[in-house]
């Protein structure tokens, strides 16, 4: 079932609300607080969409979170049943040091459509390809980039591997430095990262590496109206980790889970950036109205952009 174009409008409104209410939070040291307000903006706008709307990947449980927690139902009761995957803010780091990349983020699918991912690490791969066969998490970095640089004809030395940079990645680094690749290290951010291979411009290749689960499904969802390829397999360092996973309906902890596996149907993807990144430039405050731009998907439609937007200032 399609989702009505309706939704776009106001799922923007959703992010570039919150995004708004945490950007007054921008280098003020304070993660907790700039992601508090971002949370609580984004669960009264989401309570006035016309949705029975599940958060699937929230702020945690209903004990760690009473806002936006995964189960909650939200919307105003009268419309669509929808699965929710949310980030208010991802880049709590960004707001809080004033730095690039913070970004106000979610996905939407029909009802049992989305994964619903636990607070756990995952290992993904994305690449604008959508053939099986050429990059997979269980290659090696070197059978990964030397079928790229056949399938992109270009040389390993000219494609470009974006990567959290985290010293678990410290292997990869200099497996990737001895294949002569270029590396894009960001400090934070990777729904952002996963996101760069959609457009040439952008100037990566691949995307790869250990990051957030929930930051996963979310890129996830919106590669998915790129034909993009990603792959995610989540880790679990603990029971309790495992548990949780089992929680959300996890069975098997060893699945390598393709796109279609998380993400199926139609879906609507919004992230707004708050402070200026390499996906959409952040909030600029002019006379009375913010200035806001969304990456926005929607799978149905074909749509796929930037949209600008403004907000005004009370
Ligand atoms: P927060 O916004 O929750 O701080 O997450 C930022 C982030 O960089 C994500 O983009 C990424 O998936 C995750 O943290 C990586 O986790 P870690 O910092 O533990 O490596």
């Amino acid at each position: 079932m399609k989702i009505d174009r309706k939704y776009i409008e106001k799922f923007i409104n959703v992010t570039s609300k919150a995004a708004v209410a945490s950007s007054f939070l921008v280098g003020k040291n304070d993660k907790l607080a700039a992601d508090k307000a971002a949370v609580d903006s984004m669960r009264a706008e989401l309570n006035k969409v016309d949705m029975i709307g599940k958060i699937v990947i929230g702020e945690g449980s209903l004990d760690e979170a009473p806002m936006l927690y995964t189960g909650e139902v939200l919307g105003n009761k009268q419309g669509p049943k929808f699965d929710i995957a949310v980030d208010p803010l991802e880049g709590t780091n960004f707001v809080a040091n004033n730095l690039p990349g913070a970004l106000s983020v979610i996905a939407i699918a029909n009802e049992s459509n989305l994964l619903g991912a636990p607070e756990t690490y995952m290992d993904k791969i994305s690449a604008n390809l959508n053939e099986k066969g050429v990059v997979d998490l269980d290659y090696t970095i070197k059978e990964n980039i030397y079928n790229l640089s056949e399938y992109k004809n270009k040389k390993p030395s000219m494609l470009t591997v974006c990567l959290l940079n985290r010293p678990r990645h410290k292997k990869i680094i200099e497996e990737l430095q001895a294949l002569k690749v270029k590396i894009k290290l960001i400090t934070d951010g990777d729904i952002s990262g996963a996101l760069l291979v959609t457009k040439e411009k952008n100037g990566v290749d691949l995307f790869l590496g250990v990051g957030g689960g929930p930051e996963g499904v979310l890129s996830a969802s919106a590669l998915d109206a790129f034909d993009c390829f990603f792959q995610g397999k989540f880790l679990f360092v603990s029971d309790e980790e495992k548990e949780m996973a089992r929680k959300a309906g996890i069975q098997n902890f060893d699945k390598k889970y393709e796109l279609k596996d998380i993400v199926s149907g139609d879906s609507i993807f919004c992230a707004t950036g708050i402070t200026n990144g390499d996906l959409v430039a952040g909030i600029k405050k002019k006379k009375y109205e913010f200035h806001l731009e969304t990456f926005v998907t929607h799978k149905s439609s074909g749509l796929r952009k930037i949209i600008k937007t403004k907000q005004r200032f009370n």
